[in-house]
This record gives structure tokens, C-alpha cells and sequence, in this order.
């Protein structure tokens, strides 16, 4: 018997050993992913930075695909993912295991979320998907404004339709999806319910929520859909295929713009109200140009990046105020380090998403800002 608890004891030394071996290496991995993020800043990025963006972003897909698919993926998880009991939000009804997502634009034919997702998001939103397939916009439609930190695309969301993404999506294990619609090129705005409905009835069992997407600036007069009348009729079409589900309705969102002034603002805070739908993700894109400094500033399309931090939080904070928090907003919008999303938290957001911090400050900003986010809650 005696022997038999020797056995005993030596296995859970082997095992204590084994785990803290395990525990060692999170932790080497979980240090790295700063010093990481030093290089990447300081090598990686410069010569990235040489090549055609949209090219580079591609390339990107593939490395990170290639390093999954060598199983690099546990120690990408190691290095960038933060979990924690108190990062853990619950917003229009959804468990968002912490704040931070990606932002529409980035994985749009849902390619790579679940890699994406090791990076330590919360939560992705694919999109815009439209019905059928289309190229987008000629080549090319991507700039970089590296003196201001900043994007200006007109891509015209180019994806590869929503039921090629909804295959891909059903292999979907754990990552937290929105869903974000909008119409094609070619489709009339008299007809665009149809196009936003289709895709909503393809991706409703493969989403969270959706996302109904009418200010970006690269479809012709697409904005034209958050005038009042057009925009009610459009979500109240929605809702009432999504009350007529049997089983949960699913949050649908509107995506706003930018450029929109107060009268606009306020009457987007009635048609929420009056519609019913879940919340906001205040901003899209901007048209606005003022301060910069880059030469390709004139680019047509639609202006991301540090330059729409202060619009995009006014919008956020605008909201939250005049609607007194009856409903949630996502916050995006030029978020580069921990306190610019700390500044959208505290203006009115229940989550933020990011899309070109994460090109300019490198992968590391998720782990930094729900970091920073933990230390203020301690
Ligand atoms: C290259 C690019 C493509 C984008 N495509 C979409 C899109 O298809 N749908 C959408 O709703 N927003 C799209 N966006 C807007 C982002 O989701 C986000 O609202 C905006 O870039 C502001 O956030 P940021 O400053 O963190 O990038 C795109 C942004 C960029 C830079």
C-alpha cells in the first residue's frame, strides 16, 4: 500500500512538474508578445510598409493561415490572448468574454476568425457581405497615410457574397460573430431591403448579431439610406424578420457614420427607439480631411485611423447622452493605445473595436488595452 502512495507522490511530482513547466512557458510566450510587438514596430512594419497595402494585407492572411496551420496557433493564443473573469461583458444579451473586437472591413469573406481570434478579440465581425459576389472597386483603393497614422480606402466592398461565407462560417467553434450586411453595387436603394434581408436570412444561424451597415462612403448613395424614412422602413423589414424567429431574435445593430450632424444624430436616436433594434456602432469611416498631413490625403474613400479618434468618440458620446443609455454603443474609431479605448468606454461604448491600430501598433494593442482596462479595475 505504502508503495502504492509512493507511486502516488512521485506521479504528482511529475505532473507539478509537467504543469509548471506549462506554466513557464505561457508565461516566457506571454512576455514576448511585447518585445514582439517592439520588432514588429521597428522592423516588420517599416518593410511591410514598402509594398502595396492591399497586396500586403493578403500577404498577412497567408502568413498568419500558414503559422496556424504549422500549429503555431497555441503559441500565438499564449502570447496575445488575456483572459480574465472581469474583462467579461454581457451586452445586448451576448457574453463578450472581453471588450476589445475587430472591426468590420478586415476578415470580410470571414477567411480568418478563428485565427484572428487568437489574437485575444472578444469578439469579430466579418462583413460587409453583400448577396452576390462583386470585385469592388478598380485597383488601387487602399492608401497609407503614415503621417497621420491613417487609412484612406474605397475598396466598395469587394467580398465574395454571403453564402460562400456562410460555409466557411459553419465551422465556427467559439468566436463570437457579427454579421455585418450591406447591398450591392448594382441593386437600387428602392431595392435594397431585398439585399439586406437576403444576406440576413443566409448568415442567421451563423452570426451573434448583425450589423446593418448604410455609411460607408465607397457604394454610391449608400448613404442615402440613413435619411429617416428609408432607414425606418429598411430595420423595420428587419425586425420583423427577426421577431418572426422561432427560436431568439438576434441582435441587429446600425453602423453609423461619422458626418453625421446633430439633427441627423438625434433622429438616429428615434429610429432606434422606434424600430426597436439592439444598438449602434458609432463610427464608419469619415470624408472629413481637416489636419492632415500626408500626400495622399486626397484619395477619394473613406478616412480610418488616429485622425477620427475625437469625431468618433463626439458621435459616441453625443449618443449616450441624448438617448440618456437607453441603448448600447460599440465604440470604433481611431483607437491606438489603451486610454483611446478607455476614452470610448467612458464616453458612452459598452465595446470597442479597432481596425488600423491593429496595423500601425501591431498585434500586441488587444492585450494592451485589456491589460490597462484589468489595472483600472484593481
Ligand atoms: C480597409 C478598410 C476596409 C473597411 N471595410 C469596411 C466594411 O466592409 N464594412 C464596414 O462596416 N466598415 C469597414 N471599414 C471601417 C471599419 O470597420 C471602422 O469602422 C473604421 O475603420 C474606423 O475604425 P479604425 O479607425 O479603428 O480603423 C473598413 C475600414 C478599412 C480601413
Amino acid at each position: 500500500m505504502s508503495v502504492k502512495l509512493a507511486e502516488y507522490a512521485m506521479c504528482d511530482k511529475e505532473y507539478d512538474k509537467r504543469y509548471l513547466k506549462k506554466i513557464n512557458v505561457s508565461l516566457l510566450l506571454s512576455n514576448f508578445a511585447e518585445q514582439y510587438n517592439r520588432m514588429y514596430k521597428k522592423f516588420l512594419r517599416p518593410v511591410l510598409f514598402k509594398f502595396d497595402p492591399e497586396k500586403v494585407h493578403y500577404f498577412s492572411f497567408k502568413m498568419i493561415k500558414t503559422a496556424h496551420k504549422l500549429g503555431l496557433g497555441s503559441v500565438i493564443k499564449s502570447m496575445y490572448k488575456l483572459e480574465d473573469k472581469q474583462l467579461e461583458r454581457e451586452v445586448f444579451g451576448l457574453k463578450f468574454k472581453n471588450p476589445v473586437g475587430l472591426a468590420a472591413g478586415f476578415d470580410k469573406d470571414a477567411r480568418l476568425y478563428s485565427e484572428l481570434s487568437n489574437f485575444g478579440f472578444g469578439f469579430i465581425e466579418i462583413g460587409t457581405l453583400t448577396p452576390k459576389p462583386q470585385p469592388g472597386n478598380p485597383k488601387k483603393r487602399l492608401f497609407r497615410l503614415k503621417k497621420d497614422k491613417a487609412i484612406i480606402n474605397r475598396m466598395g466592398f469587394n467580398n465574395g457574397g454571403v453564402d460562400e461565407a456562410v460555409k466557411r462560417l459553419r465551422k465556427n467553434k467559439n468566436v463570437l460573430i457579427g454579421g455585418n450586411i450591406g447591398k450591392n453595387k448594382t441593386t437600387p436603394n428602392e431595392d435594397a431591403a431585398s439585399d439586406y434581408l437576403y444576406s440576413f436570412k443566409a448568415l442567421f444561424d451563423h452570426v451573434d448579431y448583425f450589423v446593418v451597415n448604410v455609411s460607408s462612403p465607397n457604394t454610391p448613395n449608400l448613404r442615402a439610406l440613413q435619411e429617416k424614412e428609408p432607414l425606418k422602413k429598411l430595420l423595420n423589414a428587419l425586425m420583423e424578420k427577426n421577431r418572426e424567429r422561432v427560436h431568439k431574435a438576434k441582435p441587429i445593430l446600425l453602423k453609423i457614420a461619422p458626418d453625421l450632424n446633430n439633427d441627423q444624430l438625434l433622429d438616429i436616436i428615434e429610429i432606434i427607439e422606434s424600430t426597436g433594434i439592439a444598438g449602434v456602432i458609432a463610427t464608419n469611416t469619415t470624408l472629413d480631411r481637416t489636419g492632415l498631413n500626408s500626400v495622399q490625403k486626397n484619395e477619394q474613400g473613406g478616412l480610418s485611423g488616429k485622425p477620427l479618434r475625437k469625431r468618433a468618440t463626439e458621435v459616441i458620446r453625443f449618443l449616450a447622452t441624448h438617448s440618456k443609455t437607453k441603448f448600447p454603443i460599440v465604440g470604433v474609431g481611431g483607437i491606438h493605445s489603451a486610454q483611446d479605448a478607455v476614452e470610448k468606454l467612458e464616453a458612452g461604448a459598452s465595446l470597442v473595436q479597432l481596425y488600423t491600430g491593429f496595423i500601425y501598433e501591431g498585434p500586441a494593442l488587444i492585450k494592451q488595452i485589456n491589460k490597462y482596462l484589468l489595472k483600472q479595475i484593481s
